[in-house]
Formats: C-alpha cells, sequence, structure tokens
C-alpha cells in the first residue's frame, strides 16, 4: 500500500490535509533556519556543507505524527525525530550523505503529569529532563528519577538510549524505569506496552532513537530520595596528588553503598571529584573517612539540599537556580567531539601518570568524564533491556573535546583520535564497548543495500553499543519496521529470515 511516488510537492499536501499549515516548516519558508537552528548543541552541524531537511513538522498532537508517518511512507519522504537534539553527530537532524527527508521536531510536545500518589508520570518525548525533574519536585521533594545529568537534553533520545546520571548506582537507567510507553510505529499505528509485541517494548527501552518508532510518550516509575541529600566537589591537582587519587577512587568507587556516587572530572592538570550522597553530611564524613580517607573530605566540603537542587548545582554550580532547569535557550554551544570506553580492570598507575603529565596537557586536549558503575547499574542482567554495560565495569570514561572557532578543530579531532587509540589496551575489548547514547560515527556507519541497512555493517557499530543484544534489536527491527523506513546512518538494522 505504500506504492513510491517520489514526489515533494504531494507529501506536502498529503501533511496539509491532516496537519495545520503553521505547524509545517518548509525549506524555502523565513522561519526554516530558525527553528532548525533552536535544538541544535553541536555547531559542527549548524553549517552550511551539512544535509538538511526538506521540511521540519512540529506536532503537537500524536495523530499529527501519525499523519506525517503516512505521509512520509506513501510518498517516500523518509523521516527523522528530533526531541532536544543533543545527539552527538547530529543525525536528528542532518544526514551524512545527500537525502530527502523530513525532520519531525517534538519541541512542542512536551507535557509532564506527575501522579504523586502512584509515585508515576507520563512526560512526552519532547519535555527537557529538567522539565521532569521540575514537575517531579513541584509534586514531592522526596522523589526523583534517574536520567542524564544536563537539564536541556531531550527525554526522547535520553530515554531511547539508556540514560544515566548521578542515580545510577541507586536506580540504574532511565530506560529501565520506565513501565509504558506511547509509540507511532512504521504503519503510522499508535501503540502502547498493551498493544505492541514484547520485544518492541524491550528494544524502544534504550535500543537507541530511531530505529523502532516515534515515541509520543513515557511512562516512568518515580522513586524515592531523602528530604536531604550531600554534593561535593573537590577538585585535586597533580601536585596534590590527583594520580594517586584516582588511581585508588577506580577500586573504591564501584564498591561503594549504592546511596553513594564519586564521579570524576579530569581536565588539565586536575581532577575533579564530584560527589552526591542520599543522606546528610553527618552520615556521608565518616563514611568517607573509611572508604576514602585519602581524599581528604570533611564536613567544609558539604552542601546538603534536596535532590531536585543537586540537578542545577551539579551541571551549573552553586549560582544556579531552579529555573535553570526550564531554560529551552541554553547558549552553550561549542563545536564538539565525543567519544567513549568501558573499563573493567584498574589501570594502571604509570598510564595514569602518562593521562595527567601528558595527554590531558597537550594542545588541543580535552576532557574525561569518569562515572563509577557498581550497585544497582551493574546488578541488572545484561539481557534485561538493550543497555549491556552491566557486571563487572567499573566505570565509564567520556573524553569530551570542545572548541569555539571552527579553526581549531583540526587539534582537537586529532587529540580526540590518539587519546582513544592510547586507551585501547585499558578498557574493553572484544567487543570494544560505547555507550549509545554518546554516540560516535566513527565506530562504523550502516551500508544500505536495495533500499535496506544490511546486518553485517550495523553489526561493526552495533555489537559495541549492544553486545549480545544487538542481534535481538535488529530480529526486533525486522519485525517492526521490515522495510526499513525509520533509519539513520547508525539506526538498528532489519534482520528478517535466517539467524
Ligand atoms: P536528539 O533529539 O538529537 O535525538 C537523539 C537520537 O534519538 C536521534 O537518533 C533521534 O532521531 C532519536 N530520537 C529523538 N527523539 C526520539 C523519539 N521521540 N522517538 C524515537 N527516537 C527519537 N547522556 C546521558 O545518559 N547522561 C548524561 O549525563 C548526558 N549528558 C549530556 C550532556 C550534553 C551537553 C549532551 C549534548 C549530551 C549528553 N548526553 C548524556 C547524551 C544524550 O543522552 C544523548 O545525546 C541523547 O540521545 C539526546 O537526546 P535528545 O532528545 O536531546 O537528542
Amino acid at each position: 500500500s505504500y506504492a513510491p511516488v517520489p514526489a515533494k510537492d504531494d507529501f506536502f499536501g498529503c501533511l496539509v490535509k491532516e496537519i495545520p499549515a503553521r505547524l509545517l516548516y518548509a525549506k524555502s519558508s523565513p522561519a526554516f533556519p530558525t527553528v532548525l537552528a533552536q535544538t541544535i548543541r553541536n555547531s559542527r552541524w549548524s553549517s552550511p556543507q551539512n544535509v538538511k531537511p526538506l521540511y521540519i513538522i512540529t506536532p503537537t498532537n500524536a495523530s499529527h505524527i501519525q499523519s506525517a508517518v503516512v505521509c512520509g511512507r506513501r510518498h517516500s519522504i523518509r523521516l527523522r525525530v528530533r526531541s532536544g537534539g543533543h545527539d552527538y553527530e547530529g543525525l536528528s537532524y542532518r544526514s551524512e550523505k545527500p537525502e530527502t527527508f523530513a525532520v519531525v521536531d517534538l519541541n512542542k510536545m512536551r507535557a509532564v503529569s506527575v501522579d504523586g500518589y502512584a509515585r508515576t508520570a507520563w512526560v512526552d518525548s519532547g519535555a527537557q529532563l529538567g522539565e521532569l525533574y521540575y514537575a517531579i519536585a513541584k509534586n514531592s521533594l522526596v522523589l526523583a528519577f534517574p536520567a542524564g545529568v544536563c537539564p536541556s537534553i531531550g527525554v526522547g533520545g535520553n530515554f531511547a538510549g539508556g540514560g544515566f546520571g548521578m542515580l545510577l548506582r541507586k536506580y540504574g537507567i532511565a530506560a529501565e524505569n520506565v513501565i509504558d510507553v506511547k509509540v507511532v510505529d512504521p504503519n503510522g499505528k499508535l501503540l502502547d506496552k498493551s498493544s505492541m509485541s514484547a520485544d518492541h517494548f524491550w528494544a524502544v527501552r534504550g535500543g537507541g532513537g530511531e530505529s523502532f518508532g516515534i515515541v509520543v510518550s513515557w511512562q516512568v516509575k518515580l522513586l524515592p530520595v531523602p528530604p536531604t541529600v550531600t554534593v561535593f566537589k573537590i577538585p585535586k591537582t597533580v601536585h596534590q596528588g590527583a594520580v594517586d587519587l584516582i588511581n585508588k577512587w577506580q577500586l573504591v568507587a564501584p564498591a561503594l553503598p549504592a546511596d553513594l556516587i564519586i564521579r570524576i572530572i579530569a581536565m588539565g592538570d586536575t581532577a575533579t571529584f564530584e560527589a552526591m550522597y542520599l543522606g546528610t553530611c553527618k552520615t556521608l564524613t565518616p563514611l568517607m573517612s573509611s572508604k576514602f580517607p585519602e581524599l581528604g573530605m570533611n564536613p567544609s566540603h558539604c552542601n546538603e539540599m534536596p535532590w531536585i537542587k543537586t540537578i542545577p548545582f551539579i551541571h551549573l554550580g552553586k549560582q544556579a537556580t531552579l529555573v535553570d532547569l526550564l531554560n529551552r535557550n541554553n547558549s552553550f554551544k561549542p563545536f564538539a567531539e565525543y567519544k567513549s570506553d568501558y573499563v573493567y580492570q584498574p589501570v594502571p598507575k604509570p598510564v595514569w601518570e602518562q593521562i595527567f603529565y601528558g595527554w590531558l596537557v597537550k594542545p588541543g586536549a580535552g576532557m574525561m568524564i569518569m562515572d563509577p558503575y557498581g550497585a544497582t547499574i551493574s546488578a541488572t542482567p545484561e539481557a534485561a533491556t538493550p543497555f549491556p554495560h552491566r557486571k563487572g565495569v567499573l566505570f565509564n570514561i567520556q573524553y569530551v573535546s570542545y572548541w569555539f572557532a571552527e579553526a581549531d578543530g583540526a587539534a582537537a579531532l586529532q587529540w580526540s583520535k590518539d587519546m582513544y587509540k592510547f586507551m585501547e589496551p585499558y578498557v574493553s575489548k572484544n567487543p570494544r564497548q560505547a555507550y549509545a547514547n554518546y554516540r560516535d560515527i566513527d565506530l562504523g556507519r550502516n551500508e544500505v543495500v536495495n533500499d535496506i541497512s544490511t546486518y553485517s555493517s550495523g553489526k561493526v557499530w552495533g555489537e559495541k553499543y549492544f553486545k549480545g543484544n544487538f542481534q535481538r534489536l535488529a530480529i526486533t527491527k525486522g519485525k517492526v519496521d521490515p522495510k526499513d523506513y525509520f533509519r539513520n546512518e547508525q539506526s538498528i538494522p532489519p534482520l528478517v529470515g535466517k539467524y
């Protein structure tokens, strides 16, 4: 019933029958560049040489999304979906190769409704994480949700690819705390948990964005936190023992009680130990003295506050307020490159020395953000969700490079590549694992043969993000979207027939 009629004008004609024209932006419309740029977070993808969509559709309800899919299938126009636009490679709104596509931008669909009594919430994909956190706190200061750290991340992409932040040791990832979804499938049908297959429901919660339909909204479990939690940030330079401290941290941090997370941001000659503890300074201080006395943490480092205030505090610093959680006009839009790794064996101390005395102080050097695992995130079985980075992981590394003038990109990109190569012997192998939400196109791109992304090309990057879960994702894709309608350079390819 989807006979290919490649006619862009017919696509638009189809859309306007079902969707108010004020919600549609053609490339020729004067507002198009502003609407496109609105949530581009990585300036590398703003430049004119990027392949842009033909149309942007900004639905205000699920039926508009269904119409966009039906019109897209009928007129052979692919859709890419954008929630918060934080995709590291910009794949929610640009294509690497020349391609005719439209963007479904969920910017206008961002309702959050909290049921404090049932301890659940429904949140639309277009909400940013800060809006979800804010709505929870309006209802209760002792409920929380474990998703990403940065408040402007979109719910849609973050939950679709996993989603973790400072509650990861206590409550795992966002996706494993999703209890229902509303999804528009490749036939334009609106499904929920009761009307979709168990595999489809499994796949949308961590199998990465785009592949399994457009998730309209998510129902999540809200989880208890105490009224007072404690945060500290302790920077240590190499002269203050950063190397010895990080060497000890990698053994201590993954074994701490679930109520405590101490992550590290390593930049230049300094490692900053950032912690959140689900309890008061009074109980945290003796815990730190017994488990990690070398850090020298004492009550003067404590910042006690309700959980909700930790979000702007950790991300933006002491001066931040709750209103910052709702700010959708974040002007921090650097040029950026990211990579990630998982570590199972402690990194030898001489290697940490090379990192701090060599790598982090080179020209073009970026930073390393290290999140310890253990406790809940590591206790969940690998196949429970598509996110496979579980038992035995000591910590996750994210390599982040920012630059602010296009010309500075060469040094930063070179550093990122060289650093990643240097780390190879000390991180996970076969596959070298990476976090799907830290999308890295260097890990591989799908090849398209006979208009279908191939399983063999997808396996190359797919097993790094999903390990043994990749095949189940591909089989599920084969059932849900055998024609590969929803696709991008790193979408799950359909595996149909023999496997
Ligand atoms: P975007 O809208 O760009 O979508 C990302 C991908 O998901 C695209 O492929 C898109 O097509 C697809 N998608 C989006 N909405 C969808 C929907 N409704 N249905 C189906 N597919 C959909 N991650 C983390 O776990 N913890 C963290 O602390 C951070 N921190 C962080 C900071 C900053 C500054 C950035 C830029 C990114 C992060 N991330 C992160 C990574 C982040 O989780 C990741 O980029 C998410 O995919 C972003 O989701 P958005 O909706 O914003 O992106």
